[in-house]
Order: structure tokens, then sequence, then C-alpha cells
């Protein structure tokens, strides 16, 4: 059944009629295009637009096409041009003409949005608690290796030793942010557009505040043209779900350097890694190469979006029914992806041995030196100086940094080399920088704590 029709003599190109169809995809809308067409039955009738007797059937009517949806799968492959026209259709099927009435001034323009925007909901709250699952996984692998030594790198290259704790830190703390984003554009998402017709508001005397306390949005929109137009609401979720991929490939990223046998710092469960079709010995990590490649994907659905909505002019246009399969694309990806991960992360074993091994290489404390030198009086530029031309002196006469400054300084400072065995012991290293947001065992731990303490206040819904 079309929705309309009535000033045309002939049926549509058979090709068009496929291209211009979306319920392919937007099938996935049904129980939201359901809840919102039954609360607004429920908004006609108080308007006194339905008896409560018709509102009742169109209701029941309403929820039947749902529960036959989820136990019947062939009931979605009826012929239908998008889930508006496919729950309009079978209510006719079911209630004839008073079908017609739950669509009484109402626009597709006004609940295609409506219903994105139920789910676009849904979705950032089943991504919030997903995502505090992955940041629990990695506090909890950060406090148990909250004083383990590790180096910590710039630029590739080993630079001052760290402890697993503070790595994991780091990434717990982005996924925050991942969250608070989430958090804050749900504020802007949860906004009613119904009861704006196809763009000029509606006639009907809806009282739209009770209409949006029904769907549980926080707001009704201020301007029907702009209700039906705005998709800034898909936009950010898809960039919010861009940036945790980011952070999520980034992970990946470290992940796969810190457990390959050139670093041998942790080992991947093996549940999350494939074997090799030719070379026996192998254990690949393709969970979170898939992971970093997915992130592709998703700042591919960011500019589909991006691009779609900069050729539009004001008003519901039929570009925007390209709006759904890249939110739909992203959602999916960062849920599937953050699961994964919270796999790889749990499993995680720490080679605390290996770890520590590589964090005492002395010449990651050449910065500690130069500062202990600078605190007992020297110059901070000519302490660095003079640390430099230990490192030289050590590479040239291939001895250790360490060795190099019990030979040179106690000529120089003699405080300092009284001190040499502690400046080069790595947990005494990461011990002195104590300071909040630091590497030192305790800062570290009350920075997973707070992250913690963040995820109680604000779960998410699973
Ligand atoms: N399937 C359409 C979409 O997803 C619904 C709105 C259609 N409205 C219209 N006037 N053609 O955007």
């Amino acid at each position: 059944m079309k929705l309309w029709g009535g000033n045309y003599s002939a049926e549509p190109d058979r090709a068009f009629w496929e291209f211009n169809r979306s319920f392919g995809f937007d099938r996935r809308l049904l129980a939201e295009e359901i809840a919102a067409s039954a609360a607004y039955v429920r908004a006609l009738h108080r308007a006194g637009a339905l008896t409560a007797e018709e509102a009742g059937k169109l209701d029941r009517g309403l929820t039947e096409i749902l529960v036959r949806a989820e136990r019947e799968p062939s009931y979605l492959e009826l012929d239908a041009e998008d889930v508006h026209s496919f729950v309009e259709t079978r209510l006719t099927e079911l209630l004839g003409d008073l079908a017609g009435q739950a669509h009484l001034g109402r626009s597709r323009n006004e609940q295609a949005v409506t219903a994105l925007r139920l789910w676009v909901r849904r979705a950032t709250d089943s991504l919030l608690s997903t995502t505090a699952g992955l940041v629990r996984a990695l506090v909890a692998q950060g406090l148990a290796g909250a004083d383990a030594v590790m180096p910590g790198f710039t630029h590739t290259r080993a630079a001052e030793p760290i402890t697993l704790g503070h790595f994991a830190a780091a990434h717990a703390w982005g996924l925050i942010r991942d969250r608070e984003r989430l958090l804050d554009a749900r504020r802007r998402l949860n906004v009613l557009p119904l009861g704006s017709g196809a763009l000029a508001g509606t006639a009907l005397a809806l009282d739209r505040e009770a209409l949006a306390r029904d769907l549980g949005f926080e707001a009704v929109s201020e301007n029907a043209l702009d209700a039906v137009t705005d998709r800034d609401f898909a936009a950010e979720f898809v960039f919010a779900c861009a940036q945790l991929q980011t952070h999520l490939a980034r992970l990946a990223e470290d992940l796969i350097w810190f457990s390959g046998p050139e670093f041998g710092y942790l080992s991947l469960p093996e549940a999350f890694t494939t074997g090799s079709s030719l070379m026996p010995q192998k254990q690949n990590p393709d969970a979170l190469e898939l992971i970093r490649g997915k992130a592709a994907r998703v700042d591919g659905d960011l500019l589909r979006l991006l691009v779609l909505m900069k050729g539009v002019p004001t008003g519901y246009q039929k570009d925007l029914q390209e709006d759904k399969e890249a939110v739909f694309d992203a959602a999916d990806t960062a849920v599937a992806s953050v699961t994964i991960m919270t796999g790889v992360v749990s499993g995680l074993a720490l080679n605390r041995e290996r770890m520590a091994q590589a964090a005492s290489a002395p010449e990651m404390m050449a910065a500690g030196l130069a500062v202990a030198l600078a605190r007992q009086g020297m110059p901070f530029r000519k302490a660095h100086g003079l640390v430099g031309s230990l490192v030289a002196e050590a590479r040239r006469t291939g001895v250790s940094l360490q060795q190099a400054a019990a030979r040179l300084l106690p000529a120089q400072a003699p405080a300092v080399a009284a001190q040499l065995t502690a400046l080069f012991d790595p947990a005494q290293a990461v011990a002195a920088k104590a300071a909040r947001g630091g590497t030192a065992p305790e800062a570290v731990r009350a920075s997973l704590e707070a992250a913690l303490g963040l995820l109680e206040s604000r779960p998410g819904i699973p």
C-alpha cells in the first residue's frame, strides 16, 4: 500500500521504486516508529481528535504489529516503501479506515526524524554502558599493574619509565571523555520533533509537552521547519563514535606492539587471536587489527553525514533518507569494537619481568638525572647539557649511562653522584612522579579510582 497516489495516473517505474524504498534498512526503526505512533495516538485522544475506544484499538493494533514482527521474521518481508508505510499498511489490514486516523495531521517527515532520534538515544545509552565496561576492564588491569614499571614512549622511542597503571589510565581517561561527549550530545538529541507536521507545524490542539514526556524527551523543538530538517544529532552521535573508534585504534596499536615478541610486555588472550594458514608459530592480533581498521568505517560514516547535510536546502528532502545507514553502521561498529576490546583488555596477561627489564635501560633516567642535578643547584639547562655529554660519552665508550655518570660526576656533583643507585632505579624514578596525574603508583591508583567514580555517577543503560 502506498500512502500517496491520489493525484497519480501511472505506477512508479520499477527500478525507481526499489531505489526509493528504505524499508530494507529503516525496518530497524520499527520499535521506535511504533512507540512514537502510540504516543501520537494518545496525544490525539487528549486533543479530542480520537475517542478513548478508537485510541485503545489503535494502541492494541500497534502493539500487535510489534509483537508479530518480533515473532515472525517473514512478516518484515512484506513489501513496503519504508518503516512508516509498513506500520500504516499493517494497521490498515487490522483496523481498516481507523488506521488512517492515527496519522491525522502527521507527516512522515516528522515521523522519520522522531523515530531516528529515539533510535539514536537508545544507541547512545547502550554505547555508554558498553564503554563503561571497557573503562572498568582498563581500571582493573591498571590497579593490578599500578606499580609495574615499563618504558614510556615518545616518538616511538623509549622516553621515561612509567607504570602499566599509568598507561591503562591514559586510555581510560580518553574513554571517559567519549562518554562525556555522548552524554552531552544526548541532551541535544533528546528533543521532540513530533507535532511539526510536514514543516509548518500542526493545526491540531496537541499538547506537545505531554507528548514529549510520554516519549521520554526532555524538550520540545521550537521550530517545525528546523525540526524536520535538523540532523545535527545524528552527526554528533557519529562524531562521538568516530572519536571513540580513534581511541580504540590507538589502544589497539599500543597493544599490538606491546604484545609482540620484540616487546613482550604483555600477552593477548588466545581467544582473540588467529593462527596462520602457513606459519605454524603465529598467533596474530586480528581482533585489534580489525578494531583499528574499523575506525576508517566510522570516519567514513561521519563524512557521509556531513557531506549529505551540506547539500540540502531547508525543509525535508529525500536526501535525508540517506542519514540512517551511516548512523546504524557507526553505532554497530562502535558497540562491537568496544565489546571485543573489553574481552581483549580483560584477558591481557602482564609480563612484569620483561617490562621491568625494558624500563631499567639507563638512558631513560637521563631526564631524572638532570632534574636531580638542578635540584642540587646547577642551572637546569647546564644540567641538561652535562647529562647529554654523559650520554655521548657512554655511547662512545660502550658503557651504560650509569657507569659513565659514576665515573665523571663525582668531581662536579658529588651529592648527586652519591645517589646514582637510587636515581637509576626505575621503581624510584616512577615513585618520584607523585603529583596528581603522574605515574607514581599512588597517583595512578587515585586517577583510576576517579575514573571509576565518574562511571558510577553516569552508568548508561545496557
Ligand atoms: N523514508 C523517508 C526517510 O527515511 C521517510 C520520510 C519520507 N517523507 C517524504 N515526504 N517522502 O527519510
